[in-house]
């Protein structure tokens, strides 16, 4: 990889800038300055510093965003922004795009990334990685509710949702419910709520496997996450 791309793909600065820096004598690759960006690296081998810290390789990016009301979870659309839109400059790069869908007026914890085999695999129905959602609802949850939820549903066109895992936050109030599910259908908390005749008035997505979101990040902003990180997505189950 010419040594202008590796430091762009690794959100060091743009390729425009590295020639700059490069001239400026800060880079070296293994140790020997270099003046030129054409410079061909192995980026798994070589090492590369920059003003003395050395850049270190991440084949993919992994971004984790707490997704505000009103910004569609796609890479790009003509009338609304996107998650990408939101991205700070530093964490942009080709190919990101979210690993998911939230609705539009959904918000919280969203996967960006520029790893399809990674996303295709958390996003697989037999990977069976919990999603915990904070559901606020027009009404109640009966028991009643909470029993059909937990025990899994058929809607009338014949949709089939797994069986849900059904809290709360504060048993006196049983109108903002914890659920947490394994599948990913389109609208499906919202759905399942419907089934028992109630109407989600806001959704936030707090958790996917073992992995939280950051309670740091505002509506909006977003993080950089390492390997291991995104590995926990995988991990096992979570109280
Ligand atoms: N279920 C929904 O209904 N909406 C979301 O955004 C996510 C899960």
């Amino acid at each position: 990889m010419r040594l202008d791309k590796f430091l762009s793909s690794q959100n060091i600065c743009s390729r425009k800038e590295a020639v700059k820096l490069a001239k400026s004598g800060v880079i070296t690759i293994n140790g020997k300055p270099a003046a030129k960006c054409d410079i061909k690296i192995d980026p798994e081998r070589d090492i590369i510093e920059v003003g003395g810290e050395t850049v270190s390789y991440r084949k993919n990016l992994y971004i984790m965003m707490n997704k505000p009301k009103g910004v569609l979870s796609a890479s790009t659309d003509r009338n609304a922004p996107t998650v990408i839109d939101l991205l700070p400059d530093e964490l942009r790069r080709r190919g990101l795009f979210p690993a998911g869908r939230l609705d539009k007026d959904t918000t919280g914890l969203l996967i960006i990334t520029d790893d399809g085999e990674f996303a295709h695999k958390m996003l697989a129905p037999k990977s069976g990685v919990f999603k915990l959602y904070r559901a606020k609802l027009d009404l109640p949850l009966t028991d009643e509710g909470k029993n059909t939820l937990e025990h899994g549903i058929t809607l009338s066109d014949g949709t089939k949702f797994r069986p849900a895992v059904i809290s709360f936050e504060d048993e006196n109030d049983r109108s903002d419910v914890l659920i947490r599910i394994t599948e990913g259908k389109f609208h499906e908390v919202k759905r399942m709520f419907a089934f028992v005749g109630r109407d989600v008035l806001e959704l936030h997505r707090k958790r996917i496997g073992a992995l939280e979101l950051d309670k740091e990040l505002a509506f909006g902003e977003s993080k950089l996450i390492s390997e291991k990180e995104i590995k926990s997505i995988f991990c096992g189950q979570y109280s």
